[in-house]
């Protein structure tokens, strides 16, 4: 039976009907409705009373928890952590009062916010024991593997004395997966390029830090940049939380059978590796690379649009935004300040990349499909310009969204009767038949 064989009408406000044409029986379904966004029909029961169960590969109309982190309308283009629209959190907030609100729900108050940041500080430091596991991969292995790696490791550090089930420890958890990330994401850095690690420090706020690890050397004094580090802040803010996003999900799903959580994060980072998800900040420099030159862009539009060809433009579209994505404006503006103070105005991708923002947003296609630059679009020019390499554009969205994951695997597991994540499929697969001997087989 196909799905159009099971027409749903709505019956009345808080329910719809299902109606199965083969039998004539009918269920009603509950809806349940958020403080926000489209109402959910819940089909916890659809099983055990029609015995079918619903078909949604990518789960493109599946809600798949309670939330109350983080609210996305992408008709919109609306974005809110714990009901604060991102641009107002971009320009007046920082990463992490950011992270204190997602993982906590409230803002904090002056006192919290402090206390916050120092048991955050006084967590950066690895366990020395922990750079033996660097040494171990090739100096050319990408960021991303080291992160998964190392991060996994993590939790053979901390794995007794991990009791998920206490807030308390839950809490100790998420401050130190905060804190250390961004110290192994810099130790990445730094093994692959053959330089010294630097070890965090406790007087710096957490983003300046980060940029210290990342680009200080050991032989001379490190003067940080203001512009820098408050641009590298907001990029981490822009990417801490986004819903129930591909990684997110995978770190709830890892997480719902009680695994440990730094296991758990470790998930979250192999599925943001991906092109199609944290990769595509570095596909759009690719990409860039690529065209290479203004003339060269009509080319690029056209192979976009043909069904034949697997190129996509990079840093477009999103499963969600059907409108210009938020943090794709706050990025844009951040990347002229960022070039500004780099003295680097005339920096030829940057010219290719507005050039080609101009060109598909008034492209028929672009527009009919609603496809937007997405935050990942300007991300990469500013990374770039900072002086990161591609490779390591997506381990600092890692960094970043270990906030949002972190917040999400906290809510899910603090939640009553949560239940290990089990979905089901459509089996197309052979029917029963029987076990051939080798010598039998044709
Ligand atoms: N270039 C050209 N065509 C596109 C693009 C694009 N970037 N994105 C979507 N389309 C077309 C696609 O071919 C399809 O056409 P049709 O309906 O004729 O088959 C239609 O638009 C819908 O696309 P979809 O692949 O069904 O949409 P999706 O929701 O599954 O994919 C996406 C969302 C983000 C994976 C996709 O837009 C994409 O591949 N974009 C480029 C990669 C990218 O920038 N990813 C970063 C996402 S934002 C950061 C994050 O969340 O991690």
């Amino acid at each position: 039976m196909t799905s159009q064989a099971i027409p749903m009408t709505k019956k009345n406000a808080d329910s719809v009907t299902l109606i199965d044409n083969r039998t004539g029986k009918s269920i009603d379904l509950p809806l349940i409705k958020g403080s926000a966004g489209p109402n959910l029909i819940d089909i916890r029961q659809l099983y055990n009373e029609t015995g079918y169960f619903t078909f949604d590969p990518g789960f493109t109309s599946t809600g798949s928890c309670n939330s109350k982190i983080t609210y996305i309308d992408g008709d919109e283009g609306v974005l809110l952590y714990r009901g604060y629209p991102i641009e107002e959190l971009a320009e007046y907030s920082d990463f992490m009062e950011t992270s204190y609100l997602l993982i906590y729900g409230e803002l904090p108050t002056a006192a919290q916010k402090k206390e916050f940041e120092y048991s955050v500080v006084y967590h950066s430091m690895v366990h020395e024991q922990l750079i033996n596991f660097f040494r171990g991969f090739r100096r050319d292995a990408h960021p991303m593997a080291v992160m998964v790696g190392v991060v996994g490791a993590l939790s053979a550090f901390y794995h007794e004395h991990t009791d998920i089930q206490n807030p308390g420890e839950r809490e100790i958890v998420a401050h130190r997966i905060i804190a250390k990330i961004p110290t192994i994401a810099a130790m990445a850095y730094k093994y692959s390029i053959g330089q010294p690690f630097i070890y965090p420090r406790n007087d710096l706020p957490y983003t300046e830090n980060f940029i210290r690890m990342c680009f200080a050397v050991p032989c001379e004094d490190y003067r940080s940049n203001a512009v820098i580090t408050r641009a590298m802040d907001r990029i981490f803010t822009l990417h801490a939380d986004h819903e129930q996003n591909a990684s997110t999900s995978t770190v709830r799903l890892a997480g719902s059978s009680g695994a440990n959580p730094y296991a758990c994060i470790a998930s979250g980072i192999a599925c943001l590796w991906g092109p199609a998800h944290g990769g595509a900040n570095e596909a759009v420099i690719n990409m860039l690379k690529e065209i290479g030159h203004e003339k060269n862009i009509p080319e690029f539009i056209r192979r976009a649009k043909d069904k034949n060809d697997p190129f996509r433009l990079m840093g477009f579209g999103h499963r969600v935004y059907k409108n210009y994505d938020p943090r794709a404006k706050v990025m844009r503006k951040t990347c002229h300040e960022v070039l500004n103070e780099l003295g680097l105005q005339n920096e030829p991708l940057m010219r290719l990349a507005i050039e080609l923002e101009r060109v598909a947003l008034e492209d028929p296609y672009f527009i009919e499909k609603k496809l937007y630059p997405n935050v990942d679009f300007y991300s990469g020019i500013i990374l770039r310009a900072i002086g990161f390499p591609a490779s390591m554009f997506t381990v600092l969205f890692a960094v970043a969204r270990t906030v949002g994951w972190i917040a999400q695997w906290n809510e899910m597991t603090n939640e009553e009767n949560q239940k290990i994540g089990r979905p089901r499929q459509l089996y197309t697969g052979e029917t029963r038949r029987s076990f051939v001997p080798v010598n039998k087989r044709k």
